[in-house]
């Protein structure tokens, strides 16, 4: 493995100085590269692992998923600018480079991820019954529930096909894929907690931290763990990059809720106050709830209300939610899983790369 020196911790929200400016997510350091340029950089180097994929699907699910992949419109017609950020391959890409790796020897795990994770939002869409993604009509609205179960299925074993096909390392393939298949299993059983959760009265803070290891952070932990395995770690390292990964993952997930809640739909591209309307169990929600405040209460009394919520009602529960602390508390504990993924960094590696990406983390808006 390449050795670099330990790299310099990074100001970060939890830690900077009072009244200094943070580095926003995008801005580049001389001699660094900005998140804005790994998460590009990474999305073009899977690009023609994900395309030469997709192109095995029969007509038209290979048209679906290049739709949901932002490639072209329902008709078929070339379009750009639409896309997911592709923070998961460029973790498993850095983290690769972290261990010495070239992008070369990675590139189909990455792409094997992005898969993965494409596969659970297109079903994630049809469970949470959410209207738009990356501000276009999801694939279930256009081609059916149905198709969209299909497309998710198509994409998973998709994901399978590409770990599997030669493209990683032939010491890390076994290992790389049965990796996969235990975050599927792991995700697939988050996603039940996160639906279960909807009708449930009592989930503690414990409950939404087990569903949140689950549905997210698993399949972040994995994309580092696949990164150091195509690289020929060690398993320590390996471990070790994991769970950076799984504690980079749950900010994630946190600050995914609270951008549910006090986003930009515009900006985010899905619909504003979707969780609460869901009566979903995210974790601003779940601390207001368990607070004790007169606004938990309330806001306890709209979840138990069977009606739909109207505009004006989600706009107050959001409000609600705030003043009952949660706003507060969910960047708190947000930026906490973020010191806690740095701080377990292997030491000795070059993580310049990891550490920048950790930032997009907590500072993105979409
Ligand atoms: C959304 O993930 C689903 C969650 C785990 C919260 P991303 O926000 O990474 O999705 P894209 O790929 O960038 O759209
Ligand atoms: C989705 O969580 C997690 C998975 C896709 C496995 P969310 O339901 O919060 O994701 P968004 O907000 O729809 O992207
Ligand atoms: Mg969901
Ligand atoms: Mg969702
Ligand atoms: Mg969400």
């Amino acid at each position: 493995m390449r050795s670099s020196s330990k790299p310099t911790p990074r100001p970060h929200a939890a830690t900077r100085e009072p009244g200094r400016r943070i580095r926003a997510a995008t801005d580049a350091v001389p001699g660094e590269r900005s998140a804005g340029a790994l998460l590009a950089d990474a999305r073009t180097a899977i690009s023609p692992v994900l395309r030469a994929a997709v192109a095995t699907l029969g007509h038209p699910l290979d048209r679906m998923a290049g739709y949901h992949f932002g490639w072209c419109d329902v008709d078929g017609t070339l379009c750009h600018g639409v896309h997911g950020k592709g923070l998961r391959p460029a973790l498993a890409l850095a983290t690769a480079s972290a261990c010495g790796a070239s992008a070369a020897d990675a590139v189909h795990a990455a792409a094997a991820v992005e898969l993965l994770h494409n596969f659970s939002l297109i079903h994630d869409d049809v469970m949470d019954a959410d209207p738009m993604r990356h501000g276009r009509p999801t694939v279930w609205r256009v081609w059916g529930t149905t198709n969209a179960t299909l497309l998710g299925d198509a994409l998973q074993a998709l994901a399978f096909a590409v770990l599997s096909d030669g493209g990683v390392p032939e010491e890390a393939g076994g290992a790389a894929v049965i990796r996969l298949a235990r975050t599927t299993a792991i995700l697939c059983h988050g996603q039940f907690q996160d639906i279960d959760f909807e009708t449930r009265p009592d989930v503690s803070v414990e409950d939404y931290l087990s569903m949140a290891a689950g549905k997210t952070a698993i399949l972040l932990g994995c994309s580092c763990a696949l990164g150091a395995l195509c690289a020929g770690a060690d398993s320590r390292t390996v471990a070790g990059f994991n769970t950076f990964g799984r504690n980079l993952g749950l900010a994630f997930q946190l600050v995914d809720d609270a951008i549910d809640i006090w986003g930009d739909p515009s900006v985010t591209g899905k619909p504003g106050h979707s969780d609460l309307r869901a009566r979903k169990r995210s974790f601003p929600i779940v601390c207001a709830l368990t607070s004790g405040t007169a606004a938990g209460d309330e806001l306890a009394r709209m979840y138990r209300d069977p009606r739909p919520m109207s505009d004006a009602d989600a706009e107050r529960a959001a409000a609600l939610v705030a003043e009952a602390g949660g706003r507060e508390r969910t960047q708190r504990r947000a930026d906490q899983a973020v010191e806690a993924a740095l701080a377990g960094l292997p030491p000795g590696l070059g993580c310049d790369d990891l550490i920048t990406l950790s930032h997009v983390v907590v500072q993105r808006n979409r």
